[in-house]
């Protein structure tokens, strides 16, 4: 086992778990994983390659052929900066669907255990704290209600210059939640020993101090 210390911040999607990884990663001096990423990667990659959707197998192979580069918070596939391409929620639902496939998350396991690098790993995703990192020092699992993730996300993306539609938003949300909760293999769930964090009424940087602040306490 490693004895590099793993922050796992796992919940549904738009809680924040991205921008409260990196804030917490940024605060400690830590790496980040940001393990939806790898996800998407192989959903756009799949989509490159005209990989059949219930291809399973070939989605495996997809997976465990990545060719990526994390750097300077870009990230390139085969070369290319695919940092807004995987961003598009075509791409999302896409690898909510691929993600449920158990030949693509054993596929990814070395890949993201590989993130865990001295002096400390910020990992958010769904399985942090149950499948991948299952000895994290602390477990968070964000929430926050649908509907202020669906704001959220709204808003996200028209920032990007992005349309985005509110009700569309909830649509899909509410159904990527009930496909991420009900699949057989890792199904969005609190680890065992996770904290459970409600950042419906928080802003980023109170939900990044309030990870801070349990770390501390755990720390000490
Ligand atoms: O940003 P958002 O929460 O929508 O998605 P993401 O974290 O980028 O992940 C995209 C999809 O990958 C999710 O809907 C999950 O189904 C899947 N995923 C997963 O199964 N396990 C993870 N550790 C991370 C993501
Ligand atoms: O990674 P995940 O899909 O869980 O969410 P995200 O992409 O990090 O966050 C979605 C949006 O919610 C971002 O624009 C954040 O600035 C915003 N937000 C947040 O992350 N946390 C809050 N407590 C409030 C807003």
């Amino acid at each position: 086992a490693s004895t590099v210390p793993v922050i796992a911040i796992d919940g549904p999607t738009a809680s924040g778990k991205g921008t409260v990884a990196h804030g917490v990663a940024e605060a400690l001096g830590w790496q980040v994983l940001d393990s939806g990423a790898l996800y998407r990667l192989t959903a756009l990659a799949a989509t490159r390659r005209g990989v059949d959707e219930t291809d399973e197998a070939a989605l495996g192979q997809v997976a465990l052929g990545l060719d990526v580069l994390f750097s300077s918070g870009r990230i390139y596939l085969d070369g290319d900066d695919v940092c807004e391409a995987i961003r598009q929620e075509a791409i999302g639902n896409l690898a909510s669907r691929v993600a449920a496939l158990p030949a693509v998350r054993a596929a990814l396991l070395a890949r993201q255990r590989a993130f865990r690098q001295p002096p400390g790993l910020v990992a958010d995703g769904r399985d942090m704290g149950s499948v991948v990192f299952p000895d994290a020092a602390l477990k968070v699992f964000l929430v926050a209600d649908v509907e202020a993730r669906a704001e959220r996300r709204c808003k996200q993306l028209i920032e990007k210059g992005i349309s985005a539609n509110l009700a569309d938003l909830l649509r899909d949300m509410r159904e990527r939640d009930a496909r991420d909760a009900n699949r057989q293999v890792a199904p969005l769930a609190p680890a065992e020993g996770a904290v459970e964090l409600d950042s419906s009424r928080l802003s980023a940087r109170q939900t990044i101090q309030a990870i801070l602040d349990l770390w501390k306490a755990r720390a000490r």
